[in-house]
């Protein structure tokens, strides 16, 4: 039912804990399944230099919340900002179906993240308009 990726970045997950001076905090919970995940971002000259995680959730949020830490870190926000969960589950080789939502939940608390960053820097991120 899951990739050997998923299996690896469940039981091996990159990135996880807390960046207490983190530039923008995201949260994110799933009405559905009642899953919550929080991402820490640290972004210096508009590049996230250091992402890290916590996932109170299924197997499926913690490799996908795992896998777009890696897939963000040294990036810019303008890349950041181009992460879907389509991304995430194929770099993971796939999600099965019931699963997907999973992903959403990684590509909403990165964005729930870069809006933070947004609202405290000022730095305007015209691309996260009418996300919340
Ligand atoms: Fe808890 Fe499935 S929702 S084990
Ligand atoms: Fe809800 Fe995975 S079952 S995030």
């Amino acid at each position: 039912m899951y990739t050997e990726k998923v299996m690896d970045h469940f039981t091996n997950p990159r990135n996880v804990g807390e960046i207490p001076d983190a530039d923008g905090i995201g949260e994110v919970g799933n009405a559905k399944c009642g899953d919550i995940m929080k991402m820490y971002l640290k972004i210096e000259d508009g590049v996230v230099v250091d992402v890290k995680f916590k996932t109170f959730g299924c197997g499926s949020a913690i490799a996908s919340s795992s896998m777009a830490t890696e897939m963000i870190k040294g990036k810019t926000i303008k890349e950041v900002l181009a992460l879907t969960n389509k991304a995430v589950a194929e770099a993971l080789d796939g999600l099965p179906p019931v699963k997907m939502h999973c992903s959403v939940l990684a590509e909403q608390a990165v964005k729930s993240a870069l809006l933070d960053y947004s609202k405290r820097s000022g730095v305007a991120i015209p691309e996260l308009e009418g996300f919340e």
